[in-house]
Formats: C-alpha cells, sequence, structure tokens
C-alpha cells in the first residue's frame, strides 16, 4: 500500500471503529476482527459475527505499553520485563484489570488479556485510533484462523465493515499468551515466542497453568479444526494409511514435510515447508487449502518434538481432537 492511500484506508478504519462498526485488521500472527473495546455494542457484534459464547474473553490491543495502565491494574515486574522485550511482537500478557474495563472484553474475569502488535498496519490502526481494539482471531468460532484478507472474507462476508488487506501474516500462529496475574508468571497458549525464551527473559521458570489460572477458554477444547476430520499422524505411517482410506473410497487430503508423493488417484497431497517458521506461517492457509478440496479424511504429519514445534504441535493437536473419520483402517 501506498503511503497515501494506506492514511486514507486507515482513517476510514478507524471511523468505522468509531462508529461502533467492525473492522477486520491484519497482525503479525493472523487477521483479527477488531472492535472499539470501551464500546459494548460494538463488542456484542464481534460475539455475534463469530459465533462465540460470551464467556470467552477477547484481547484488547494497543499500540503501546504506555497504554497498559488504562487497561490493566497492579502490574507487576514481570509484565513490564516481557513487555520491553517483545512488545511489538505475537505475545499477549493477562493482567489484572482495570475498574472500568467492560465484563464482556473478560468474558466476566477479573484479568484482562492486552497485545502490542508489531504488524504496521495494525500499528497504523491502533495509533490513529488511539484506544483499545478488541482483537478475536478473524474466523468463526472453533474454525481455522485467517491469515489472508481473503481468508476474512470467506469467513464473514459483508458482516465486517472493512477489512484491511496487510497481506499474508508473518507469524501464521497465534500469540504466545503469558499469565502475569498471579504469583508466578504462567504459560496459557504456546506461540512463536517460545516458553524457554519468556523463562530466560524473566529468568525464572513459567509455572503450569492451574486451578487459580484465569480460564483461556479457547486454548482447552477442540480448536482451529477444518470442517474435514484431520487426522495427526507419524510421517512412515501416511502413505500406508492414505492407501488403505483410498481403498475404502474416501477421499484423502495430506500435510506433510515431505514431497515425496505417492501414487494413489485422487490424492491432494501438500508438501509444507521443513523448518517450522516457514510451516507455521503457511499452515491455516494449508488447513484451508486441503479443507477446501472436500475430501473425507486428512492426514497431517506429526511434527518433530523440538520446542520451535510446540506452538504448531499445540495447534495441530486441537484441530485433531475428536475427528476420528468412521472406517476401518
Ligand atoms: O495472535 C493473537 O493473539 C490473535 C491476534 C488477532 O492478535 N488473537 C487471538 O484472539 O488469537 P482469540 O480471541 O482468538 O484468542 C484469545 C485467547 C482465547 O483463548 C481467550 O480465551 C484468551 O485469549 N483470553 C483472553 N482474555 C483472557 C483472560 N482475561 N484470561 C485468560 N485468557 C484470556
Ligand atoms: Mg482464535
Amino acid at each position: 500500500m501506498a503511503l497515501e492511500e494506506m492514511s486514507v484506508v486507515i482513517a476510514r478504519a478507524v471511523a468505522t471503529l468509531r462508529a461502533g462498526g467492525l473492522v477486520a485488521f491484519p497482525t503479525e500472527t493472523v487477521y483479527g476482527l477488531g472492535a472499539d473495546a470501551s464500546n459494548p455494542e460494538a463488542v456484542k457484534k464481534v460475539f455475534a459475527a463469530k459465533g462465540r459464547p460470551h464467556d470467552h474473553p477477547l484481547i484488547v490491543h494497543v499500540a503501546n505499553s504506555a497504554q497498559l495502565t488504562a487497561w490493566a491494574r497492579d502490574i507487576p515486574l514481570a509484565a513490564h520485563t516481557l513487555a520491553q522485550k517483545f512488545w511489538p511482537g505475537p505475545l499477549t500478557l493477562i493482567l489484572k484489570r482495570a475498574s472500568g474495563v467492560s465484563d464482556l472484553v473478560t468474558g466476566g474475569q477479573d484479568t484482562v488479556a492486552i497485545r502490542v502488535p508489531s504488524h504496521p498496519v495494525a500499528q497504523a490502526l491502533l495509533q490513529a485510533f488511539g484506544g483499545g481494539v478488541v482483537g478475536p482471531s478473524a474466523n468463526r468460532f472453533g474454525r481455522v484462523s485467517a491469515t489472508t484478507a481473503e481468508h476474512v472474507r470467506q469467513e464473514f462476508g459483508d458482516a465486517v465493515d472493512c477489512v484491511l488487506d496487510g497481506g499474508a501474516c508473518e507469524v501464521g500462529i497465534e500469540s504466545t499468551i503469558i499469565d502475569v496475574s498471579g504469583a508466578t508468571p504462567a504459560l496459557l497458549r504456546p506461540g512463536w515466542i517460545t516458553s524457554t525464551q519468556i523463562e530466560s527473559a524473566l529468568g525464572a521458570s513459567l509455572a503450569a497453568p492451574d486451578a487459580q489460572s484465569p480460564r483461556a477458554p479457547g486454548t482447552l477444547e477442540k480448536h482451529y479444526a477444518p470442517r474435514t476430520p484431520l487426522m495427526l499422524v507419524e510421517g512412515d505411517l501416511i502413505d500406508e494409511l492414505a492407501r488403505s482410506f483410498t481403498r475404502q473410497g474416501k477421499r484423502v487430503a495430506v500435510l506433510a514435510r515431505n514431497a515425496r508423493q505417492p501414487l494413489i488417484e485422487k490424492l491432494l497431497w501438500i508438501a509444507a515447508p521443513a523448518a517450522p517458521a516457514a510451516y507455521a506461517h503457511d499452515l491455516y492457509a494449508n488447513l484451508r487449502e486441503l479443507d477446501d478440496a472436500a475430501g473425507d479424511v486428512m492426514l497431517v504429519e506429526q511434527p518433530p518434538p523440538a520446542i520451535e514445534w510446540a506452538a504448531i504441535r499445540d495447534r495441530l493437536m486441537r484441530a485433531a481432537a475428536d475427528a476420528a473419520p468412521s472406517g476401518e483402517i
């Protein structure tokens, strides 16, 4: 986007936010479905458009960490340390909420999720708007997140007033969520910033989330799911499984880190990148492509156990939950 054009587009998006409308915007992780976080009627529209239950809290996006105090109270040193190291960037912090933050945003919890995104279009929007913008991933509830403006349009059609197109999202999977509202910081959702990076920034270990941790509903259940049943399988089993399903008359779609595709009729095979950054960048677009092929089953190669793949493993495990297809294998 040329600079001049960008300022016109951003001004229109800001006017839409001020009028209580929905603005989808690119971030470095995934696209967000934005609304004015201080306007409850606008926030309600986000839940309605996504079909999201009201007890699933939203992330408030702000332009910089100077705005933290407008949304959070009792901000601990750990939050400042992580904000300084990783913001703007793909990190969300859970903090005690400031008085006046709507129950609609927090799902009725005493905490609020805050993130300062680094994407230039998100930054331009937040700076021009000046306030907080709620931004759940721009997908219908439980479905695969959107990493291009085209995905957003496919998800919502005319239900979104304005879609800012910032190209394909660089990271490709949602932000790392760290709860810093309790005694010891805890990882609630793995993301591109790994738990090891967080621990080394803090100089301390993260706690496992416990019963006292704030709920992060989107992290607990089936999520990020294509319509087609998705099975996570070891790489060396894919060929055999694909043959077996095909013999049963099923159409098979495969996401593997291997370009050597077996000769099987009507097989859709995507060779995903071998490096985790590139794999994450392409992940949701690949899942959408396989899903759109309207096959009967998706076979996805189990990612390696290394820490760099933790967030990818997390998303794929949730995408695969409850998805065992019927039939013998
Ligand atoms: O990368 C991202 O974080 C993207 C981009 C658009 O910023 N946003 C995103 O939002 O993934 P969403 O709504 O799809 O996921 C936010 C997660 C949910 O699992 C929600 O339950 C959790 O954050 N969450 C929000 N507020 C919370 C809170 N106060 N306590 C615990 N978890 C919270
Ligand atoms: Mg989401």
